[in-house]
């Protein structure tokens, strides 16, 4: 298949081989995207390099999207190596360790800053600095989760970041709609991932789908990919501001 031929997909959030961005770009690659990766830090360059030349990559960049600086100069190599950016594929969120754990009610108010920085706004921020070199029918897509409208024990701020993600989608999808662009979020089920361990009991809310799912099973970073490629397609040309569900059913099960 080709959903994405000849277009250029930058990736945010791939930090090895079991990120969901990493079975995004696998996917893009393979429907014939022209990949692009940037990182957050140093620390994850050795991780990040081998996937993208893997991937036959003509663009690996460090950015910490904290730093609007940083992202504007990110902006500048991406247009040098691409000229336009058709897809951006935001798939970063951050909460300090101990935000994860215990009660909410005990959240601190930089770790809640924090979270909602790197985890929501970071999309406002890819938004409004690459706007200028977008193709006219861009696409964006982000990852939630299914705490922005539920509680979940343990997910505590990262909870109220993805509210705040889904609402950035809609906001987000107004202003790029009036110029012909698309965003959209996938919201995934658990998968074991760097970033989903720094959440306790992880394994319960794995088991949770297993037991309760329609369809009792996880989903995995290729059924991401699958999807993303979709949204991110042509073929997906009229669904934009749209929170879609990837977790066999989870969310329509009560009990
Ligand atoms: N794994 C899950 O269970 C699950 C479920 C639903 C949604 N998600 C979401 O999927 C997205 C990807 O997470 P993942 O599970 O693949 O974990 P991951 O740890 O592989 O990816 C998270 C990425 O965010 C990046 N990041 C953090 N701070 C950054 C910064 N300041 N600048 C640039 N990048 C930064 C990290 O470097 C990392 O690459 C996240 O938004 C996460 O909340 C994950």
């Amino acid at each position: 298949m080709s959903l994405m031929k000849g277009k250029n997909v930058l990736i945010f959030g791939v930090a090895n081989d079991k990120s969901i961005a990493y079975g995004i770009a696998k996917q893009m690659f393979e429907e014939g995207a022209n990949v692009g990766f940037s990182y957050a830090n140093q620390a994850f360059e050795k991780h990040v390099k081998p996937i993208a030349d893997k991937f036959e990559s003509k663009f690996c960049e460090e950015c910490d999207l904290a730093d609007d600086n940083a992202i504007d100069e990110l902006v500048k190599k991406a247009e040098q190596v691409y000229g336009k950016i058709d897809t951006i594929i935001h798939s970063v969120a951050f909460a300090p360790k101990e935000a994860l754990a215990g009660r909410f009610l005990d959240t601190k108010r930089e770790d809640f800053i924090t979270a909602l920085n790197i985890s929501a706004y970071t999309l406002v921020a890819l938004a409004q600095r690459f706007e200028r070199i977008l193709s006219a029918d861009a696409s964006f897509l982000t990852l939630t989760y299914y705490a922005a409208v539920k509680t979940f024990p343990n997910y505590n701020v990262m909870g109220i970041a993805k509210s705040a993600l889904e609402s950035v989608v809609r906001f987000l999808a107004v202003d790029l709609g009036n110029k012909g662009m698309r965003i959209n979020a996938i919201s995934a089920g658990p998968i074991r991932t760097l970033s989903a361990r720094g959440v306790s009991r992880l394994s319960d809310m794995l088991d949770a789908v297993v037991g309760r799912a329609p369809l009792h099973r996880n989903i995995d970073i290729e059924d991401c990919g699958n999807l993303a490629a979709f949204l991110c397609s042509d073929k997906a040309k009229n669904i934009t501001g749209e929170v879609v569900y990837l977790d066999a059913g989870f969310n329509v099960t009560a009990l």
